[in-house]
């Protein structure tokens, strides 16, 4: 067994060239449950979700592990996680509908949407899932259809991170969250109709590798938290600091360290939460991606290689209905040729599925070994914002997924057929 690349660790192996996921060979599971497959070793989630647990409890006894669902909503996902005693972050009533089926405990449950309509409040309510109120219109609405017993406020704490515009979530361009002044407000409204236990939310982005925009922004959440403190006389059971944890896709990108990550962050709060006098709350984070990303792989075959006088490309059966990141956000994902894992990268190829839109590209301009058709492709770090962002674009049905761990597997969603397309439609008279 050797390393694929230095860089690459975890569930994948090379055994004589050819790729094994958590000790299954990919060639035998795409001859088994066909492509393009979602593949998602169980054990590396656990492993991810231990060590950043355990990062974490080094510096702060009372953490919480929000998984961020939306991430990744499969249902042994969210067993794999319950199981290990995630908390989970949901962000509209069918997460909340997931979890709670999985068997998440309305406790273990905090809701952080936007745009919410009055039945989804009144459906949290019903349901005993703390609410982040991302808006005063949000919070006004729901004290009125049932005080609740703990309230949160998604505060903007004016500094935003992403890997992407699209997934920048703080700062002066975002939707989300209350700014100062109006955040302060909310705890008063929500402390004068009652309301007696509350916590404090940020969220800065998604895909931030470095641990700066965390500390900084986590900083104005305690200011923040301190003015509601003295001015409202409120007492926080916990804060959130959201998610966001980057994970590395290109070779160059380096993991965060998670050990440092929790120095930085954990020593500010702990010195905040003593200067400004805040008790003892509870530390949260709601890491989605850092949880899943890397646990999963996606398999898609090659039928076409078509070369032209500009271009090399690979067509393969899953495309941007599959895995939209290339397209929607221009992210990396790597991509090996399973079984040819030794052989030297020859040519330079775009990677394309079958959408009829140019942009259908799962790689650009990668050099990879010589491809043939019938090659089976793996993309990497498919396991956040994977199969979770997928459609049935072009009619085309969702994919398959299966989990393995150490040599077995198990089909955990099974591939749709011509007929789910035609699932809750009729022809109007
Ligand atoms: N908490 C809140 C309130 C969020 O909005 C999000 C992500 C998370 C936690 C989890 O963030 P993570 O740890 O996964 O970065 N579709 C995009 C990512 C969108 C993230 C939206 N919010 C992508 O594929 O990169």
């Amino acid at each position: 067994m050797t390393p694929i690349q230095p860089w690459l660790n975890g569930p994948l192996e090379n055994r004589g060239g050819k790729l094994y996921f958590d000790g299954v060979s990919a060639e035998e599971l795409a001859e088994a449950f066909d492509t393009p497959l979602y593949v998602t070793s169980e054990s590396r989630i656990r492993d991810n979700y231990r060590n950043l647990h355990k990062a974490l409890t080094r510096n702060y006894e009372k953490i919480r592990v929000y998984y961020a669902a939306k991430a990744n909503s499969n249902l042994s996902v969210l067993k794999t996680l319950e199981t290990e005693g995630a908390y989970l972050d949901a962000v509209s009533p069918g997460e909340v509908f997931m979890a709670l089926t999985t068997g998440f405990t309305p406790e273990r449950i905090l809701f952080t949407g936007t745009s919410v309509r009055n039945d989804e409040l009144k459906f949290l309510a019903d349901s005993d899932i703390t609410v982040n109120a991302d808006s005063l219109s949000q919070l006004d609405r729901l004290l009125k259809i049932k005080v609740p017993e703990v309230l949160s406020v998604r505060v903007n704490p004016e500094i935003g991170a992403g890997h992407h515009d699209h997934c920048i979530t703080a700062g002066e361009n975002t939707k989300f969250g209350l700014w100062e002044s109006d955040a302060v407000n909310a705890y008063k409204k929500a402390k004068d109709s009652g309301v007696e236990r509350f916590g404090i939310h940020m969220h800065v982005g998604s895909g931030v590798l470095d641990v700066d925009p965390f500390v900084l922004a986590l900083d104005k959440l305690l200011s923040v938290a301190k003015r509601v403190h003295d001015e409202a006389g409120v007492s926080f059971e916990f804060v959130d600091m959201g998610g966001g944890i980057g994970v590395p896709y290109k070779p160059e990108d380096k993991p965060v360290d998670l050990v440092a990550f929790s120095e930085k962050v954990l020593s500010l709060f702990k010195n905040r939460v003593e200067e400004y006098d805040l008790g003892e709350p509870f530390f949260c984070v709601e890491p989605g991606r850092y949880l899943v990303c890397d646990a999963s792989i996606l398999l898609t075959r090659v039928n076409t290689v078509k070369v032209t006088p500009f271009k090399r490309f690979v067509g393969v059966d899953a495309g941007f209905n599959t895995l939209v990141r290339p397209t929607m956000y221009g992210s990396h994902h790597h991509v090996l040729v399973a079984s040819k894992l030794d052989s030297p990268e020859e040519e330079t190829y775009d990677v394309a599925g079958p959408v009829c839109e140019s942009g259908d590209l799962l790689a650009r301009d990668r050099r990879l070994p010589n491809v043939d058709e019938g090659d089976l492709l793996a993309v990497l770090n498919a396991g956040a914002y994977g199969y979770a962002m997928s459609s049935q674009y072009n009619a085309r049905p969702r994919a398959a997924e299966v989990m393995v761990k150490d040599g077995k597997c198990a089909v955990i969603r099974k591939r749709e057929t011509l007929d789910d397309l035609l699932s809750g439609q009729r022809v109007a008279e």
